[in-house]
């Protein structure tokens, strides 16, 4: 069984999505064993607090810099013995140093199809603002691996929904997070607790 360690700073609804698959059975090999909030005001910590799953809670402010933050973080992650690290609406920068603790351990979920919309300044609202103002016909979001270049890791999974005329970006994310985010994410969960991402040259592929 692999311990799965989820990294929040907000509202929480892909944690959410990821309780909701584990109390239906739905993540095969792996349990969430605890969550770690930037934020000690995040939901999210409630909604880990509602289903009994231990939470921390670690702020960048108490520490000097992101290397010291990122020490801070790489030892909690050791204690808890962490196999996959989920980082859903994670706020706070991720030093290389976690990084390189946890290399092909960790990943992200990103609101949108990448390699569009994505990088340094790429979350929240800002993502669908941008693909309404480029006009896209169809975006979604992506599950990556997490490597030293924001949005940059081995692509796992997507995908799609339907842009639709008079979208605002509040309900194009919301779509987005409807139709494909909370699938997706308890998906590839599942597929990396049963072994079943690998790499090769660089890419993440699943075992059929
Ligand atoms: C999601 O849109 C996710 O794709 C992005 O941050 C948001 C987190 O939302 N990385 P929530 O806290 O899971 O509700």
């Amino acid at each position: 069984m692999k311990n799965i360690v989820v990294l929040v700073s907000g509202g929480g609804t892909n944690l959410q999505a990821l309780i909701d698959a584990q109390n239906k059975g739905n993540i095969h090999n792996g349990k969430i064993t605890c969550v770690i909030s930037s934020n000690p005001d995040a939901y999210a910590l409630k909604r880990a607090e509602n289903n009994q799953i231990k939470t921390y809670v670690l702020t960048r402010k108490e520490f000097l810099n992101n290397r010291e933050y990122a020490i801070a973080l790489t030892e909690l992650l050791n204690k808890e013995n962490a196999d996959l690290i989920i980082l859903a609406g994670f706020m706070t920068i991720l030093d290389e140093y976690v990084i390189k603790a946890y290399p092909n351990k960790i990943i992200n979920i990103h609101p949108a199809l990448i390699p569009s919309f994505c990088g340094k300044g790429y979350y929240g609202l800002k993502v669908h603002e941008e693909a309404l103002k480029k006009g896209v016909k169809v975006t979604g979001a992506t599950v990556h691996f997490v490597n030293e270049v924001a949005d940059d890791g081995a692509i796992i999974m997507q995908g799609t929904s339907e842009v639709r005329y008079g979208d605002t970006p509040e309900v194009l994310q919301k779509r987005v997070m409807e139709e494909v985010e909370w699938k997706l994410l308890p998906k590839v969960a599942s597929l990396f607790c049963e072994d079943k991402i690998f790499i090769e040259n660089g890419n993440a592929y699943i075992k059929e």
